[in-house]
């Protein structure tokens, strides 16, 4: 059944637990995340960005989530609308039937330049308040994403943004949390503690001074009924790399965010936790493979097929990791 994300996320902190908030664009990431949870019994969070709506088109997405709904009725599905410019895109994603929506703040409504804390408390206070009245759940973000390790901020497409940020910009305020919170009314809130978007976030394995876990506790000791949000979560497998590799593709040495650290922001408040760089890095490696091995195959659905199953593994592997399973 489709639910809000206030239902899910109430029921993971009742019971200690964080959920992936696996992104969408096309059907087959939906039946592997659909497959997996099926398999471990999980809830499911999914998630479509502005790409996901260029790519797509807004009614195929929202139709394809909408038929894993139908097809796993037994499965609680949130379907989110992720990284909103501005309150008309959330507006929209209401409309059309999506149970939570992220008003991001954090950005203005070019997606592009930091915004004022003012501006960013407005806008996300103004989506509550219509987003509340339909019982459709909001996600805020507070902080700016990016590298600690170069001081970069990024954008909605993961690239830098404009300016060099300094440390303190680029994490998450604690007070400023508690502030936010108590005038936006939030159900759930993404910070920002050294992750970025896509797969370049640390060129060493992370340590405590380029992802501060440490400062996921501090926000949690001063807001620990709000549910807090990590994005650019991803694991980026470091097997998946290699196989990309081997089958002729071209990604650089890089590390993302380890599941014990996420495993550890869950002890401490975090409950949904945004992943697209995994599955696109198994579904890559996946159809590299499968392409290579069999060079006389002209149907897609057979190297799909073997995408859609890498896909399926990354989602279990998390699900499992991140306490979810057996909780649907
Ligand atoms: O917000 C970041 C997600 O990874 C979505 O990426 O804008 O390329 O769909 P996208
Ligand atoms: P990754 O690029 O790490 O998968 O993050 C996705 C994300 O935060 C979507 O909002
Ligand atoms: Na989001
Ligand atoms: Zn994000």
């Amino acid at each position: 059944a489709l639910v809000s994300l206030r239902q899910l996320l109430d029921h993971a902190a009742e019971n200690s637990y964080g959920l992936p908030a696996f992104n969408v664009n096309n059907l087959e990431q939906i039946q592997a995340i659909m497959q997996a949870a099926d398999e471990c019994n999980s809830p499911v969070i999914m998630q479509g960005s502005a790409g996901a709506r260029k790519y797509a088109g807004e009614a195929f997405l929202r139709h394809l989530i909408a038929a894993a709904v139908e097809a796993y009725p037994h499965i609680p599905i949130v379907m989110h609308q992720d990284h909103g410019a501005s309150p008309s895109v959330c507006v929209n994603a209401i409309r059309s039937g999506f149970s939570s929506v992220m008003m991001d703040g954090s950005l203005q409504a070019d997606a592009k330049t930091p915004s004022t804390y003012e501006y960013n408390v407005n806008v996300t206070a103004d989506v509550v308040n219509t987003a509340h009245s339909v019982g459709v759940s909001v996600e805020g973000e507070l902080g700016c994403l990016g590298s600690l390790e170069s001081g970069m901020g990024e954008a909605e497409d993961g690239h830098g943004a404009e300016g060099v940020l300094s440390h303190d910009q680029l994490l998450t305020d604690p007070e400023e949390a508690a502030d936010f919170v108590r005038k936006t009314g939030v159900d759930a809130l993404a910070i920002a503690i050294g992750t970025s978007h896509g797969a370049y976030k640390f060129t060493r394995k992370p340590t405590g001074d380029i992802l501060a876990i440490q400062r996921i506790k501090e926000i949690h000791a001063r807001i620990p009924n709000t549910h807090l949000v990590m994005h650019g979560s991803s694991s980026v497998p470091q097997d998946w790399l290699d196989i990309i590799r081997q089958y002729g593709g071209d990604i650089k040495e890089t590390y993302g965010v380890p599941v014990e650290e996420i495993q550890e922001g869950i002890k401490y408040g975090v409950r949904k936790i945004n992943i697209d760089t995994d599955i696109r890095l198994a579904m890559t490696g996946a159809i590299r493979r499968s392409l290579e091995k069999d060079k006389s195959n002209f149907d897609p659905r057979k190297f799909l097929k073997e995408a859609t199953a890498a896909a399926k593994d990354i989602c279990k592997a998390r699900f499992e990791a991140f306490g979810c399973a057996g909780q649907a």
